[in-house]
C-alpha cells in the first residue's frame, strides 16, 4: 500500500479537518490553534491549499515542539507533497524516490538538490502566523 501511495505521489498529510481554523490574509496566515487540532502534537501536520494561497503550503509541528511552514512542493522534478517523518526531525518528499529535507528545509538526501521555501512562523495569542512575504 505504501507503494502505491508513493508511485500515485498520495501524501499522508491532510487538509485540516476544520476548514475554518485557517485564513489566508494576503501577506500572512493565520491559524486558530483551539481548531486546528491536528497541529497539537509533535509531528502533526495539515496541509494548508487554495484560499488565494500563491503555493499549498505544510504546516507542521516538528519533534522538537515549534511549528514550521515550508512550501508544499518537492523542488525535485515531480514537485510532489511533502509530509513529516513520524520518528526523525526530518520532512519527506512522498514520491518513490523520498527526497527528505530537515526542518530549515535544506536537503538532506534524495535527488532533489535545491531547498524547500520556507516561512517565518510565530505564534500570538493562540494563533499561529506564517509571513508569505518573508519565505526563503
Ligand atoms: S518529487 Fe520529490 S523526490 Fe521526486
Amino acid at each position: 500500500m505504501k507503494l502505491l501511495k508513493q508511485i500515485l505521489g498520495i501524501c499522508s498529510t491532510q487538509a485540516p479537518k476544520d476548514e475554518g481554523c485557517w485564513v489566508n490574509n494576503g501577506d500572512h496566515i493565520s491559524v486558530g490553534l483551539n481548531r486546528a487540532k491536528e497541529i497539537l502534537k509533535p509531528g502533526g501536520a495539515v496541509r494548508l491549499e487554495g484560499k488565494g494561497l500563491p503555493d499549498r503550503i505544510l504546516l507542521f509541528q516538528g519533534l522538537d515542539g515549534a511549528f514550521y511552514a515550508v512550501k508544499n512542493k518537492c523542488t525535485h522534478i515531480g514537485g510532489r507533497r511533502i509530509d513529516p517523518t513520524v520518528d526523525k526531525d526530518r520532512i519527506t518528499c512522498c514520491s518513490v524516490m523520498g527526497s527528505v529535507f530537515n526542518y530549515k528545509g535544506e536537503v538532506v538526501s534524495g535527488p532533489a538538490k535545491k531547498p524547500l521555501t520556507t516561512y517565518p512562523v510565530t505564534v500570538d495569542q493562540g494563533r499561529i502566523l506564517i509571513s508569505l512575504t518573508k519565505g526563503q
